[in-house]
């Protein structure tokens, strides 16, 4: 190996904590691959895990990043279905910002020939994240009207395309006139912009007072309360990030209005069950190798620009997926 780097965060903290670090790797241990990285993918998880939101196992320098795709480069024992040589994509919480890494073969799966280095990378996290949401979360049926916020993201332009594959209609939602274009272009019926309008307002007005079965909130603080008002009786509230900060302010006893339920779910939960993360990662790669979901790529960069990348992504400045390149 040559000139294997990683970029860490040296204490919890803001985008300047990320720097360069030498990276020397073991051995692969039992259950074990070296994988050599081709393409990183960047999430809002990785500022969570870098601000210190969850508690680091390391105590400095702790390697952030949760998707990549690579080539397997050496097997530990006791690794079956693998060879030197396969590519390989996966989502682990961190250590992907590096241009090499050690991951358990449990947590890899082969890429087909019709997806891309990058385009795994984009959407390990993002697509699977999409696929429990839509599938698991509230299974969506076609005819159904749903709300999506952040709809031109990362997760947001995917959970469009794959939800107009199924038939569904999905409401966006998107800060500023290029971002609901987008969204529009990609697969949403419907897209409000919430920082010039109300957007339960909006959707009360599309849905005729019916209000939508679900809401798939991401963004947490600054729209949790006005999510439960979307909900139609019995409706659901999925909310699964925080990218504007925690949704503190819901109390159970805010769901009475509408007899509303809430879940918090997280895609760690589904990717370490080998069975899921099969099957699902399989839908995946069928839905871009068809072209039913197209990743848009807003930023590639080089690995050694993660800071900069990061303070792209905190200050709303990205669309769609954005990628690292080692
Ligand atoms: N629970 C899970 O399993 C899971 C898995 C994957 C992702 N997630 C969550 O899903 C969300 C989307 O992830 P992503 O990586 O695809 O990110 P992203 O959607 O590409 O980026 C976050 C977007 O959130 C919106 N936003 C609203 N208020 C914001 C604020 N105060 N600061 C920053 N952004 C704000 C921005 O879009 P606008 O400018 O259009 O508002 C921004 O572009 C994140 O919250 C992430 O944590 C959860």
């Amino acid at each position: 190996m040559t000139e294997a780097f990683a970029i860490a965060a040296a204490a919890p903290g803001g985008a300047d904590q990320l720097h360069r670090i030498p990276l020397t790797l073991p051995e692969p241990g039992e259950g074990e691959v070296r994988l050599r990285h081709t393409a990183i993918g960047v999430n809002f998880l990785d500022v969570y895990i870098r601000e210190g939101v969850y508690p680091w196992a390391v105590e400095r320098d702790l390697i952030v990043g949760s998707e990549g795709a690579g080539v397997v480069e050496a097997l530990g024992p006791g690794v079956t279905g693998l060879a030197v040589g396969d590519r390989v994509a996966y989502t682990i919480q961190t250590g992907a910002y590096a241009t090499h890494r050690i991951a358990p073969a449990a947590m890899l799966v082969r890429l087909p020939a019709g997806v891309s280095d990058a385009q795994a990378a984009a959407a390990m996290l993002k697509g699977l994240t999409a696929h429990y949401l839509i599938h698991h979360s509230y299974p969506v049926q076609a005819g159904d009207t749903v709300l999506v916020h952040a709809a031109a993201g990362g997760v947001g332009l995917i959970m469009g395309q794959w939800l107009a594959a199924k038939g569904v209609r999905a409401i966006g939602t998107a800060g500023g006139p290029e971002k609901c274009k987008l969204a529009l272009e990609n697969g949403y019926a419907e897209v409000i912009d919430y920082r010039s309008e109300d957007f339960v307002a909006r959707v009360q007005q599309i849905t005729e007072g019916a209000g939508v079965p679900v809401v798939y909130d991401s963004v947490g603080a600054d729209t949790v309360m006005g999510s439960l008002e979307c909900l139609a009786r019995f409706g659901l509230l999925v909310s699964f990030g925080q990218s504007s900060g925690k949704p503190d302010q819901l109390r159970i006893a805010h769901l009475a209005k509408g007899s509303w339920k809430v879940t918090r779910p997280t895609l760690f939960h589904y990717v370490t069950r080998r069975d899921w993360l099969e099957a699902a990662s399989a839908d995946l790669f069928d839905m871009i190798a068809s072209g039913k979901v197209q990743l848009r790529i807003g930023r590639e960069s080089p690995l050694s620009e993660a800071a900069d990348v990061h303070r792209a992504l905190e200050g709303r400045q990205t669309t769609g997926s954005t990628v690292l390149v080692p």
